[in-house]
């Protein structure tokens, strides 16, 4: 009973795949789940609502209105119902709708209006899922943070063998398992995580900064909010948003404020992780007015900024962990190792600038991640998000 008390919508649509999603609600329910059927017009040519509520214990919903009584079915607050949404078998068509915003059912409605994950296990003839428009709107769904349910290879309904067979429901039930202890793996937890760059002001009009977009950061901040942890996110000046209720974001400048909002937030956390690019200096002197250019050099002092990581392994105490970066550009490990002795750290994660792909600005980052125990493990190229993903895994989750 893995899913006891959650609450699953499972979205049907015209595919001949629709026959197994009567199993698939079966072995939901019988796994705990409480199951809400939502159903395309076109899917109940495949399969009657009457079998479906006949399962599920509740009326199936397919129209806005119930025609007899004039009922109006809330997308919404089926949204707000829902721990997971299912949508098994997935069309061509109903992923296409998906990633365009098509709202012309309920079941996209109800899509549009999801707070919960959503899981997309597709299902059509392999040249259709072959098409480069459905691999496109699969992406586009995958960017959604959505999560596709590869289909299978094998015999299709057109007798044609390929890929494209939606799934089996017992693989399906396996992964909505998989992704609600996933899911929990940080409830309860507090993580402080600091991300972009900050910028040390010289004059009105200029600063000191440099490249980081804060997506490596935010990644972390989102990856840990979906798995169930309450993040502070202390954020330099960066243009992303952050989407998840459990982050709550203080947006700073300077490499002071960062220190000044870290420092305060840490003492009730679990754990802190710093993948913001501090500046180590700022201008001695913050003039008032714009600086006027006066002769061919100038000698800008600059003075110390505090580190917010070496103040967090003075004052962490034995439950927490803190977890810093490194981006170095040469002698990497070294340089790494040292970090984490003066700094206190428990892991540091190592970028390099001289791995494509891998640091500032990019979606896509290449880390090994370095313990105080001498433990080291190296990653392939991934994504941010898949990146953020191994750190947890590796740092808070052992
Ligand atoms: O934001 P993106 O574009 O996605 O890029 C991500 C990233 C490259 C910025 C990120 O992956 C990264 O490597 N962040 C650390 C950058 C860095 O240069 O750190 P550092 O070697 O200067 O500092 C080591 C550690 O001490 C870091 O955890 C840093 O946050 C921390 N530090 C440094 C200085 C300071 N005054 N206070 C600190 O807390």
């Amino acid at each position: 009973m893995e899913l006891k008390g959650k609450h699953i919508i499972l979205g049907i649509t015209g595919s001949i795949a629709a026959y197994k999603s009567a199993m698939l609600a079966r072995l939901l329910i019988k796994e705990g789940a409480e199951v809400q059927i939502v159903i395309t017009p076109a899917g109940k040519e495949f399969i009657t609502p009457v079998t479906l509520s006949a399962l599920t214990g509740k009326p199936v919903v397919s129209e806005f209105f119930t025609a007899n009584d004039g009922t109006w079915h809330s997308h919404v607050d089926l949204g707000l119902w829902t721990d997971l949404m299912i949508i098994a078998p997935a069309t061509a068509s109903t992923i296409g709708k998906m990633a365009n915003g098509i709202a012309d059912n309920m079941l996209i409605t109800t899509y549009l209006s999801m707070k919960a994950p959503v899981m997309v296990a597709p299902a059509m003839d392999l040249d259709m899922f072959a098409h480069p428009s459905t691999i496109r709107n699969l992406e586009i769904l995958r960017s959604y943070g959505n999560i596709i349910i590869e289909p299978a290879e094998g015999e299709l309904a057109s007798h044609l063998t390929g890929k494209g067979r939606m799934e089996e429901p017992e693989k399906i039930v396996a992964q909505a398992k998989d992704f609600f202890r996933q899911h929990q793996s940080l409830a309860n937890k507090k993580i402080l995580i600091t991300a972009g760059p900050t910028y040390e002001k010289l004059d009105p009009v200029r600063f000191i900064g440099n490249y980081s977009s804060g997506k490596m950061g935010f990644a972390l901040a989102e990856e840990c909010a979906a798995r169930g942890a309450e993040v502070i996110l202390v954020a330099g000046p960066v243009s992303l948003k952050t989407s998840h209720p459990n982050i709550k974001r203080i947006d700073v400048e300077s490499a002071e404020e960062m220190y000044n909002a870290a420092v305060k937030s840490f003492p009730n956390t679990d754990a802190a992780i710093l993948c913001a690019a501090v500046a180590d200096y700022r201008p001695t002197v913050q003039a008032q007015e714009k600086l006027k250019r006066k002769s061919e050099t100038m000698i800008l002092e600059l003075t110390a900024n505090k580190d917010i990581a070496a103040e967090l392994g003075k004052i962490k105490n034995k439950n927490q962990r803190l977890i810093g970066f490194a981006l170095e550009t040469h002698d990497e490990t070294a340089n790494a190792l040292k970090k984490i002795e003066n700094k206190n750290l428990d892991f540091i994660i190592l970028n390099s600038l001289n791995d494509k792909g891998a640091g500032f600005k990019y979606d896509t980052n290449k880390i090994s991640i370095l313990a105080q125990s001498g433990h080291r493990i190296d990653f392939p190229l991934k994504s941010k998000k898949e990146v953020a993903a191994d750190i947890i895994n590796s740092t808070l989750l052992i």
